[in-house]
């Protein structure tokens, strides 16, 4: 069998890391092989290798009839090789057809003078896109298309530079359920023409879905390789994580809608429009999700909820009590935690070691006057920090550690341990497990579930169905930034919950 990518013994080492010990892997023409492993198992590590970002140790590449010891960034381009990030990487104030024409605008002559040919541009542009179905004007300004249509604009790219090769790093974490069914759509299309997909992902029952081989990584080393069509993706979960993962379903039998209304939201509207008219109450010890397609409103109400952008009216009251939030500080002040959906973007502050970033809502908190207090308290922040980075497995050689260089999914597990180690009574989570592996996940619904038994209040925003049902007391739904359903979670299904995120109720 040819290989378009053959890659044996690959070690990567980063300072005080092993961040790949000895990995191989084979990519076959026309196939998806997914990278499973937890956070920091080092499956972006391997595909960095390929785009020439990261120089190995030691190994060897082979990709076609071309042998690398090293692949620089050009020899990459040169062998096809498109890498898709999950930060995508198009200019938000450029055309789609410009970034697809990025550092390579055709020219053509007027008389003597050079100009860029837009016409050839437009024309190319549209017949990728046409290719995987992206129905919009070439010229459209990226900033003002979604978030798949973005990462459709990268793979049109790909396609324009004949790529044989396409690597996908979670494609699929910021995309809905129809975004997502058309993404693979598109897999499909560029499967038969030959081209080879890497897909790398948390979601595991795209695995089946997609998928025609998956290699398990494991602490940088190779697990296995496994066909698809032979295997049940739960089989899978020991060979990642090898330890048993805690029961996925935490439902209580309690009825908490009895409890006291702890926090109450009327008639919240947003200044900007995108959430209108929303009304709810969250009880002691409940936990309440949040449903409803990707872009229905249900961040921004959060947001405005927890002060980080401005509401047109609507009132907010915990135990009882009115708050007039003007800003996240306030919020968290009187008792609001809220971890946020852009985690990447907003969440951390890059020259933090570990220990520091978990701290800094906690002494937020502490302090007065909108900023710090001056008073350190470094032996009880470290020890806080111990505890929530063993808590969710965070994989880092200590807390002293940068957390920009982390893995991505353990990023998010620092940014979200800095809003358990807060003591508050409502704690909102947009989107908690989004990158996260497959055993953190769980520790994650049991702290939630934790703190809604400690009496506390829990909101959860989430995309993933089965996690809603898993965890939620109740489930409120949004569509178009209005609520469009709200179900106790007794016998509920995900048909029920897109149903009412689809249909007008
Ligand atoms: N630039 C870097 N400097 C130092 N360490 C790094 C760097 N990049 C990655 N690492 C380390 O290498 C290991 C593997 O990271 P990698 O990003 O490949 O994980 P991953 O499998 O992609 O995880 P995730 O699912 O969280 O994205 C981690 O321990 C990480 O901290
Ligand atoms: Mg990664």
């Amino acid at each position: 069998m040819e290989y378009l990518v053959d890659m044996k013994n690959i070690t990567v080492k980063f300072p005080g890391v092993l961040a790949l010990d000895d990995v191989s892997f084979q990519l076959k023409p026309g196939e998806v092989h997914v990278l499973l492993g937890e956070n920091g198992a080092g499956k972006s590590t391997l595909v960095k290798v390929l785009s020439g970002i990261n120089k190995p140790a030691s190994g060897s590449v082979t990709v076609g009839d071309k042998h690398f010891e090293r692949l620089t960034p050009e020899d990459s381009v040169n062998c096809r090789i498109s890498i898709i990030y999950q930060e995508l990487s198009v200019v938000n104030e450029l055309s789609i057809a410009e970034n697809m024409f990025l550092g390579k605008l055709p020219t053509k002559k007027i008389g003597f003078m050079p100009v860029v040919d837009y016409g050839y541009m437009r024309e190319v542009a549209s017949k990728y896109m046409g290719e995987i179905g992206l129905q919009k004007d070439p010229d459209t300004l990226v900033q003002n298309i979604s978030i798949s249509e973005k990462q459709q604009v990268e793979i049109a790219k790909a396609l324009s530079t004949e790529a044989r090769i396409i690597i996908m790093d979670e494609p699929t974490s910021s995309l809905s359920i129809q975004e997502t069914e058309n993404l693979f759509n598109i897999i499909r299309g560029l499967k038969k023409k030959g081209i080879g997909i890497i897909y790398i992902s948390h979601k595991l029952k795209e695995i089946k879905e997609i998928g025609d081989r998956v290699t398990v990584l494991k602490d940088g080393k190779y697990v296995a390789t496994k066909e698809v069509a032979d295997l049940e993706v739960d089989d899978l979960i020991p060979l990642m994580v090898g330890r048993k993962v805690k029961n996925m379903f935490l439902n209580t039998e309690e009825d908490v809608s009895k409890n006291e209304v702890l926090f109450s939201v009327r008639n919240l509207t947003r200044k900007d429009g995108t959430c209108e008219n929303i009304s709810f109450d969250l009880h002691r010890g409940e936990i309440l999700g949040f449903a409803g397609l990707i872009g229905a409103g249900r961040s921004e109400c959060m947001e405005g909820i927890f002060g980080a952008k401005q509401i047109s009216s609507g009132e907010i009251t915990l135990k009882g009590q009115k708050l007039d939030i003007k800003n996240p500080y306030q919020a968290l002040k009187k008792g609001i935690a809220m971890v946020t959906e852009n985690r990447r973007e907003t969440g951390f502050f890059a020259n933090f070691p570990i220990w520091k970033e978990v701290a800094v809502s906690t002494s937020l908190k502490r302090s007065g006057l909108g900023g710090f207090s001056g008073i350190v308290h470094v032996d009880e922040e470290r020890s806080a920090a111990e505890t929530a980075t063993k808590q969710l497995n965070t994989k880092c050689s200590s807390i002293d550690q940068m957390t920009v260089n982390l893995s991505g999914g353990n990023q998010q597990k620092v940014i979200i341990s800095k809003w358990l180690a807060v003591d508050s009574d409502i704690f909102i989570f947009d989107e908690p497990t989004k990158g996260i592996d497959v055993g953190a996940k769980s520790e994650i619904y049991q702290i939630m579930r934790n703190m809604a038994n400690a009496g506390k209040g829990v909101i959860m925003v989430s995309s993933e169905m089965p996690e809603l049902l898993s965890t939620c007391d109740r489930v409120i739904v949004f569509r178009e930034g209005r609520m469009s359903g709200e179900f106790e979670n007794k016998n509920l299904t995900e048909e029920q919950i897109m149903y009412a995120a689809i249909h007008e109720n």
